[in-house]
């Protein structure tokens, strides 16, 4: 062996060029077409690349021996890369209001990686500005993509059936056209960055009891106008990257292996280009999702591997199946930052970004009650500040949704900053009560862990009165928090906790017998009841969970810096009974629901308390604001109605400050094959800043599609002929401008394919049409 002859070093020097020659020849993406890549891969290289790297993989996880240095811990997940293809790992990282990663490393004392906290969801919708939350969006988006990210797990828009629902936060509004165009939006800011979004969670993923498994049974036209329409919506106008499917079943099938949902309504009706992940562990069958059209499965484990290189050997998942979800797959990972090899900074521009989540915050907070204009004060009023969360906000949720932030502004720093004089005292008691209370609760590593609210300190009558002896008014926060893995409860949460009330009613009666008023600022993630205590209260604020820059936020809408514009895009019922899903959510059998019926159809939100009539304590598309507006005579560019009409109006502030308005369209759909709500939001839109006495003309379009209804016997998209009323308000019930038009004949607008009925009836509700 010490000495081999000169011909063994000439064939070891041509094998080695061999494989060069043929590495060199292997077909590279992006430069190669598609087929020929796949046509190169292995069995075992495509099954690696339809699941993901797995949850314990080195991208998510501090580097440990043996495993190599990555480019993004904290993150979600990965796709698997395949170097010798030229296919790179891709990075997707959570979520929806703020990118979610670990914000220090591991033997890194040099650097954060700490996130802007932008507004939750429910916060931005009610900004009902798509300028605006797209604006959030790329800021949101520069991050993704400075953090070395690919694909940001965002934006989510189930809908709030209930407001029990646990991530509702996370979720926009009760209806479809307000989620589906926030998303649009957010979806356009986040990718004009390069990066991809996933919106999720398709579909009808509306509780957190037993979310895993759930069978959601509704109706295919509940189904079509209210839990696939804000999709449909999002996905025409944004072309996200990629679609989440969802954990719970629809009608007996796990969405992420339904080829009813994702292929026969997502990719042929709706013509969609990207690819589908499942999300974390949803579903149950790798075969079934692969032939439901379920590209991707995440986080990805080895068993899913060998049943998919299994199920190929054996003939049970056809090979053409697996490449189709390769296709899908890599034509998205060739737009990916990782792609390009992007050179991420991790540096984003966090301070200019705090800046847009304060403006977020307060274009978008919902003055509920402003009795004898209380709101705004003037600097220097000062202020006694009662409860635990105005010394510590809740900027956002818990669970996937929540972000890694550098700081979060209280209340009490917000007002403080404003030029408002905070009682000392109070201070000093609730800061040292939430600093002993962080001690005794740390917060939980487990991201499902239980949320409680915080607890409120015992203050005496007496320590009560000597406030309102000595400060101009009272404030007073009531906090809620809630995230994924669990619905939120009805007593002490929903409602109002014992020594809440308490604190309310003896803050009220002292600070009132002094002629003093009371405000009440709600940071919570979803609705709660109001109409037991809102009596107590002069003014109520919703600053909703308004990221790190919330106390500024609050405080410029309190001293009137900044005029409220922010309107509901939730119902707040007067009862949670009165919320038509409170009879059947969480589901049957009660102890472990395995079935939750959607009797309530297509009654969901305004369209039952506007439908039947049901008081509400404040209704959808409600909001004051410190000014006033008049809503001119509206103009229909036509009485009868061809291919599309034209509603036209002018707003003018008439009051004394400048202000935006939040203008909404309804339609009124006559009445003929279908069973219709009273009313619909078709269109809605927010003025500029205007002066007093300044006047906009603000325009909607009306298109066939804005008309129907869908018809699930003939599995139509339909609309009726007769008349439409067009109603123009500052609220559901608060319309200022009618108008009508007259469809001359039926129009069938879309025939889709037959999917996804229920197997048994539904005793849904009905509307009797009396409107
Ligand atoms: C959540 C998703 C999230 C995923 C990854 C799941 O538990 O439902 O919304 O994107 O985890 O963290």
């Amino acid at each position: 062996m010490k000495y081999l002859p000169l011909c063994f070093f000439l064939f070891l020097s041509n094998l080695l060029s061999a494989q060069v020659r043929d590495a060199s020849k292997l077909p590279q993406l992006g430069k190669a077409p598609l087929e020929k890549v796949i046509d190169a891969m292995t069995l075992e290289e495509k099954a690696r690349l339809v699941t993901g790297l797995g949850f314990n993989s080195t991208f998510n996880h501090e580097p440990v021996a043996g495993r190599t240095e990555v480019k993004v811990i904290g993150a979600a997940g990965a796709t698997f890369g395949i170097p010798r293809l030229n296919i790179p790992t891709t990075i997707l990282a959570d979520g929806p209001a703020g990118v979610r990663i670990d914000p220090i490393r591991y033997k890194d004392s040099s650097k954060t990686y700490y996130a802007t906290a932008f507004p939750v969801a429910t916060l931005l919708a009610s900004s009902w500005d798509t300028a605006l939350v797209r604006k959030v969006g790329v800021a949101f988006g520069n991050e993704v993509r400075e953090y070395g990210i690919d694909i940001i797990l965002a934006p989510a828009l189930n809908i709030h059936r209930n407001p029990l629902g646990g991530r509702n936060f996370e979720y926009y509004s009760e209806d479809p056209v307000v989620a589906g165009r926030m998303a649009a939006a957010m979806i356009k800011g986040i990718q004009s960055n390069g990066v991809g979004t996933s919106i999720k969670h398709f579909a009808a993923n509306n509780q957190e009891v037993n979310r895993n498994n759930i069978n959601a049974i509704l109706s295919e036209r509940a189904l079509r106008e209210i839990y696939l329409r804000g999709f449909e919506i999002a996905i025409q106008d944004a072309h996200p990257w990629t679609v989440m499917s969802s954990y719970n079943k629809i009608n007996g099938t796990y969405t992420s292996e339904s080829h009813d949902l994702l292929t026969t309504i997502l990719r042929n009706e709706w013509h969609y280009q990207g690819y589908v992940m499942t999300d974390w562990f949803g579903g149950k069958d790798p075969i079934a999702q692969m032939n439901a059209g379920n590209d991707l499965l995440m986080p990805g484990t080895p068993r899913q591997v060998t049943a998919i290189t299994d199920a190929v050997n054996n003939g049970s998942l056809k090979m053409a199946i697996l490449d189709k979800n390769v296709k899908n797959i890599l034509s998205i990972i060739l737009k990916t930052p990782a792609f390009k090899h992007y050179n991420f900074s991790n540096t984003p521009d966090l301070k200019m970004h705090a800046l847009i989540s304060r403006q977020a915050a307060e274009e978008s907070m919902v003055l509920l009650k402003n009795d004898t204009q209380t709101l705004p004060l003037k600097s220097g009023t000062s202020v006694a500040l009662f409860g635990s969360n105005s010394y510590s906000l809740i900027a956002g949720g818990t669970g996937s949704g929540a972000v890694n932030k550098p700081y979060i502004v209280s209340i009490e720093k917000g007002l403080r900053d404003a030029g408002f004089i905070m009682n000392k005292t109070l201070s000093d008691l609730y800061t040292k009560h939430m600093a002993d209370y962080q001690v005794n609760h740390p917060v939980s590593k487990n991201v499902l862990a239980q949320i409680k609210p915080i607890d409120e300190i015992g203050l005496t009558d007496d320590a009560i009165q000597d406030l309102a002896a000595r400060e101009d008014i009272a404030a007073i926060t009531i906090g809620r928090n809630a995230g994924e893995g669990r619905d939120r409860k009805l007593d002490e949460d929903f409602k109002l906790q014992d020594v809440e009330m308490d604190l309310l009613k003896r803050v009220s009666s002292a600070f009132h017998a002094k002629g003093k008023k009371v405000v009440v600022v709600l940071n919570i993630d979803n609705v709660i009841e109001t109409t037991s205590w809102q009596r107590y209260t002069d003014a109520i604020l919703l600053a909703w969970q308004p990221g790190m820059e919330g106390g500024h936020a609050i405080a410029n809408i309190v001293s009137g810096q900044v005029n409220p514009s922010g309107k509901l895009a939730t119902t707040f019922p007067l009862t949670y009974n009165d919320e038509p899903s409170s009879k059947n959510f969480p589901g049957t059998p009660v102890e472990k629901p395995l079935n939750v019926t959607y009797e309530e159809g297509i009654y969901v939100g305004y369209r039952y308390f506007d439908t039947f009539n049901v008081k509400t304590a404040y209704e959808f598309g409600y909001g004051l604001s410190y000014t006033s507006f008049r809503y001119g005579a509206v103009k229909l560019s036509s009485s009868t109605f061809q291919h599309r009409i034209t509603v036209r109006l002018p707003i003018t502030n008439t009051g004394k400050v400048a202000g935006k308005e939040i203008v909404q369209m309804y339609i009124s759909a006559p009445v003929n094959q279908l069973d219709k709500p009273k009313q619909e939001l078709k269109g809605f839109a927010k003025t500029r800043l205007l002066q007093p006495g300044e006047t906009q003309i603000i325009s909607f379009t009306i298109d066939a599609g804005q008309l129907c209804s869908f018809n699930s016997n003939s599995s139509s998209w339909i609309a009726d002929a007769g008349r439409y009323q067009v109603k123009i308000g500052a609220s559901s019930i608060d319309h200022r401008q009618v108008a009508a038009f007259t469809l001359p004949r039926d129009i069938t607008v879309t025939r889709t394919a037959k999917v996804l009925a229920p197997q048994i009836s539904i005793s849904e509700i009905k509307n009797n049409n009396t409107h």
